[in-house]
């Protein structure tokens, strides 16, 4: 989809030539006096326009304007979440008489805040899924203009915005597809396609190499499957060499059966969402790569299949994972955390200044959350405050969770080092103490995805997230040294985050 940025006044607005004009109307008066912002006047005054958010007036061919369909949309408080309210309500009431090219005006002053939630929810509510569709009706609008009072002051804003953009939906792009059409080997061909961007390097490797680097964990789980593994390492330079770069590792799973755990058959097809950690990095890459901001950043993708097969691992199997650590596998359906405690291991070796793993990882995430806020544990408290900033800041939020040393007591076993499952109880927790057993001695976070990345029911498909809160954890943290895990409280301007 193809955004602009302009400066327009409610006057000039009236004029913007596009199949539907949305305008965002907050609280308080509008203070100019050309026809759109008195129809907004009078709207207000019979009371046909209340002052919540998403609340909207429908017009059609209003006197001295040039868009066939006006909308009026109220945006309350104009604070993001309210402006998200209203551009979703507003383009999702739009979409019926399917619109080429749609103008979103701010009728009073915004920020950049507001032009982010305006264009992430613009974006999110026009998204359509069409790659395994035969007859696709693809996505009908194809323009949409951002009408600011001025346009210079939020360009910065907007460019990291569209980006951001381009990455989410890159992100439900794999996420969204099935199985058979998003394999380990395509999702790391998606990657390597990465590469091709300016900073970005992709190297894939196989599984020869993954035996080689003695990653028992990670093989184990893909040895019941026909297709191979494969383990991505992305890379994106912006900053000098030298900077200890943030590491981001994302779960992988293109579909997951539970292996001979067999899950149950009702919605086992969302377990093809099981990949949305590794989706969410490839988002955060296609936008660093447009971004280009002044820092460095790995993204490892451990990616396979966990089937049911002659060859699977069964319960009560221990194997070695590439830390020596000797894992008892006791549930099989456990096995994101097998896949990612190996390359946690592999990201000691960029000596991070901070490691962030992403994963839809487990049930029990979903059930202490929901689909509001992600899980979010850490052993780094600035770490972890960081990244809860940075979830209020892209709307995109988590909720820090426990890891009392109290709740790895199940994972003991008299037969290996560790189990790979503890009791029901707190199971969220004792999968991210699993996890700790492997982060090193490096700042690590653990995202649990499992409730937030994606939608079932009749909304099903990819929700894009975290990539919003990821982008925003990493942009706030240019200009800091290369080992500081703390990031600044303010943000610098756009351009002098940007690489040379
Ligand atoms: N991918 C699942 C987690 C999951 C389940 C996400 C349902 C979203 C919805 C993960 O691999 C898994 O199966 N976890 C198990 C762990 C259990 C065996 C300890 C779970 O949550 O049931
Ligand atoms: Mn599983
Ligand atoms: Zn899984």
């Amino acid at each position: 989809m193809d955004f602009q940025l302009k400066t327009l006044s409610t006057a000039q607005a009236a004029t913007e030539k596009c199949d539907v004009l949305i305008v965002l109307v907050a609280a308080g008066n509008l203070s100019s006096k050309d026809p759109l912002a008195s129809l907004v006047a009078d709207a207000r005054k019979a009371g046909d326009l209340s002052d919540k958010a998403g609340k909207s007036l429908a017009l059609y061919r209003p006197a001295g304007i040039v868009a066939p369909r006006l909308l009026l949309v109220s945006v309350g408080d104009g604070k993001p979440g309210s402006v998200r309210s209203g551009v979703l309500a507003a383009v999702s009431a739009s979409r019926s008489s399917e619109p080429k090219r749609i103008a979103i005006v701010f009728a009073q002053a915004t920020d950049a805040h507001g032009v982010r939630s305006a264009l992430g929810a613009a974006a999110d509510a026009s998204y359509v899924y069409t790659t395994t569709k035969s007859k696709a009706e693809p996505r009908s609008i194809r323009q949409v203009v951002l009408g600011v009072a001025d346009s210079g002051a939020l360009r910065d804003a907007f460019d990291e915005a569209v980006a951001t953009v381009a990455g989410v939906e890159l992100a439900k792009e794999w996420a969204n597809r099935p199985g058979n059409h998003c394999t380990p080997t395509m999702l790391a061909e998606a990657a390597r396609e990465l590469g091709a961007l300016p900073g970005i390097k992709c190297e894939v490797l196989g599984p020869k190499e993954i035996e080689k680097l003695g990653m028992g964990a990670f093989r184990a789980v893909a040895q019941g499957s026909a297709e191979p593994l494969r383990f991505v390492v992305l890379r994106y330079q912006g900053a000098a060499k030298e900077q200890a770069p943030v590491v981001l590792v994302g779960k992988g799973i293109t579909f997951d059966t539970g292996g001979v755990s067999l899950k149950p058959a009702a919605e086992m097809d969302e377990m093809k969402f099981d990949m949305c950690g590794a989706a969410s990095v490839l988002g955060v890459f296609r936008a660093l790569g447009d971004i280009r901001p002044a820092l460095n950043v790995v993204g490892l993708i451990p990616t396979c299949e966990n089937m049911n097969d002659g060859r699977a691992i069964k319960p009560g199997d221990v194997i070695t994972s590439m830390s020596g650590q000797t894992i008892e596998i006791l549930n099989t359906d456990a096995e994101g955390r097998l896949i990612l405690c190996d390359a946690l291991s592999y990201a000691k070796r960029f000596n991070p200044a901070a490691v962030v793993d992403i994963a839809t990882l487990t049930g029990a995430c979903v059930v202490a959350l929901g689909g509001v806020r992600s899980g979010l544990f850490s052993s780094d408290d600035a770490l972890a405050d960081a990244l809860l900033a940075a979830g209020e800041a892209s709307q995109d939020r988590c909720w820090r969770m426990p890891l009392d040393d109290d709740y790895a007591e199940g994972l003991k076993t008299n037969f290996a080092d560790v189990a790979n499952v503890a009791g029901r109880a707190g199971g969220a927790v004792t999968a991210a103490k699993f996890l700790q057993r492997f982060a090193g001695d490096f700042p690590w976070a653990h995202l649990d995805i499992a409730g937030t990345a994606w939608k079932g029911g009749s909304a099903k498909g990819a929700t894009g997230r975290p990539v919003g809160l990821l982008l925003s954890f990493l942009l706030a943290r240019v200009g800091e040294g290369a080992a500081d895990a703390t990031p600044r409280k303010g943000r610098k301007p756009s351009k002098a985050r940007q690489a040379a």
